[in-house]
């Protein structure tokens, strides 16, 4: 190397799941990296880039940083093929078969993406599910990271299936879902068969779901660092059990906090730029203007859920019949069934202006940062769990699969921020839940919500947990170019 790439910085690449959640969380840590003048190259399918560059101002979002480039990449399923509900699993096998090949020829066509400015990539930071990164990294012995954009709960429990398997407390066709589950340490008094992440519910034991995700988890270990987005005085006791299993473990979040926090320090901004899929609907904002102070309820369930009319309606009639004021986000993609969004009945659509407003896509974090807003009703996707901590917003959760049965179950038990109405959809059940987070108890959740968004703002600021252990990220990152 040129006397003058002795100087050049560190080169790393990230390549997120394409899916709103991990893209989000993976690109903040894309721009907390640029803030400390390394070179990134993230990796973002072609279908989300195309998305992300017409909903967005992503570009400008990262001129200011000479040292980024994004490069897209096929997730491997036909652009029309729905990426919501079940057919999101088809992700999976489309992005192991298809795009990790493809993703093997560029680097190698495209020499690591080395040029007269830029190393050599001198490190892949991948999402922790897409193991053929870490297949390619090994392979040509590139220091690997890997990024797990899930709960450090919920990922514990994924690491222990084995155990679960044979102590015989996973739930097979749903026997057995209430019993308390012991083979996951730190869960033990808590965690029912029911609040294991969804894919532990099968009809054999012999599911290969249960044994894929389960391997997922297990190669995590490989790498040499993990990275979690998710802070000590949240998980701390969660992630002490992993750190038995990998050593190197940073935890740097919430990363949008984070990554606000670090903006302020040093360019005297505050506020992230989006990286919706979707545009967003900012009229929701004046409607939340004109309402008082905590009254409102947010509705959202993030990326990928589906509802049936049947759920549609009974949302609907529990959130009228609490008596409160919803904000209510209807994904375009979001209802299953015959004729889709056409579906929705006419009295909801009519109904919502007098005490409701419902929108496609909403800027979420401005949302829930909002003074109306007093509640979240929501899908207990880990980015949505931790914005809603860091805004303080007292959580109701509907889980809809994955990590988020975990999720929900931290919320209600053991951060005690919320109510889990896990496995139901009956609007008294609705009602019930809505009133007393925004009434009957809504000074104990707001009070306990307060204090642990506290411990998530101390986390992200100078001299915090997640600040240092940032920084000792960075300098590991350093200590990889040879
Ligand atoms: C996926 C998985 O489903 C989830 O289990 C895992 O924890 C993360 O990845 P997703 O549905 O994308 O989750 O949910 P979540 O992690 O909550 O992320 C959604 C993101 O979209 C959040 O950052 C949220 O702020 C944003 N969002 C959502 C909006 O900006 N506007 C909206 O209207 C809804």
């Amino acid at each position: 190397m040129s006397s003058q790439g002795a100087t050049l910085p560190p080169h790393v690449l990230i390549f997120p799941l394409p899916i709103q959640g991990h893209v989000n969380s993976m690109l903040n840590l894309a721009e907390l990296l640029c803030l400390s003048s390394l070179d990134i190259t993230f990796m973002v399918s072609d279908f989300s880039h195309t998305r992300l560059l017409k909903h967005t101002t992503i570009a400008s979002r990262f001129e200011r940083y000479a040292g980024f480039s994004f490069q897209s990449i096929s997730d491997g399923l036909p652009y029309d093929h729905p990426r919501a509900g079940d057919q999101i699993m088809d992700m999976l096998p489309s992005t192991k078969n298809i795009t990790g090949p493809l993703f093997k020829q560029m680097m190698l066509e495209k020499n690591l993406f080395a040029s007269e400015s830029r190393r050599p990539i001198t490190c892949i930071i991948a999402d922790g599910v897409l193991s053929f990164a870490g297949d390619f990294a090994e392979e040509k012995g590139i220091p690997l990271i890997y990024f797990r954009t899930i709960s450090a709960c919920s990922f514990w429990a994924y690491l222990r299936i084995p155990e679960l398997i044979e102590a015989g407390e996973i739930s097979v066709k749903g026997i057995g879902m209430d019993q308390i589950v012991q083979s996951v340490p730190g869960m033990e008094g808590f965690l029912r068969a029911r609040d294991l992440p969804s894919f532990c519910r099968v009809n054999n034991i012999n599911e290969p779901i249960l044994h894929t995700v389960y391997s997922v988890a297990e190669q995590t270990t490989r790498a040499q660092a993990v990275i979690f987005n998710t802070f000590e005085d949240l998980e701390g006791p969660i992630v002490s059990h992993i750190r038995k299993h990998i050593p190197r473990l940073f935890t740097i979040g919430p990363n949008h906090s984070h990554l606000k926090s670090r903006l302020a320090e040093k360019t005297a901004e505050n506020s992230i730029l989006s990286g919706s899929f979707w545009a967003e609907d900012r009229s929701c904002l004046d409607w939340l203007n004109a309402q008082p102070p905590k009254s409102v309820i947010y509705v959202s369930f993030g990326s990928i859920t589906v509802v049936s009319r049947e759920q549609l309606l009974e949302f609907w009639h529990g959130l009228v019949n609490s008596g409160h004021r919803f904000l209510w986000v209807m994904r375009p993609d979001s209802i299953v069934g015959e004729g889709g969004k056409s579906q929705i009945p006419k009295e909801l659509e009519e109904g919502t202006s007098a005490r409701g407003y419902m929108v496609g896509w909403a800027p979420q974090e401005e949302v829930l940062n909002h003074e109306a807003v007093g509640g979240f009703l929501t899908h207990s996707g880990w980015n949505s769990t931790l914005e809603s901590i860091v805004a303080g917003v007292p959580m109701i959760c509907w889980p809809y699969f994955a990590d988020q049965t975990t999720n929900s179950r931290f919320v209600s038990e053991v951060w005690k921020i919320g109510l889990d109405m896990k496995d139901t959809c009956d609007r008294e059940i609705i009602e019930k839940v809505v009133r007393e987070i925004m009434k009957e108890r809504k000074e104990e959740f707001l009070e306990r919500g307060q204090n642990m968004a506290k411990l998530a703002r101390k986390a992200v600021s100078e001299g915090g947990s997640s600040y240092c252990n940032l920084d000792a990220l960075i300098d590991y990152i350093k200590t990889m170019i040879i």
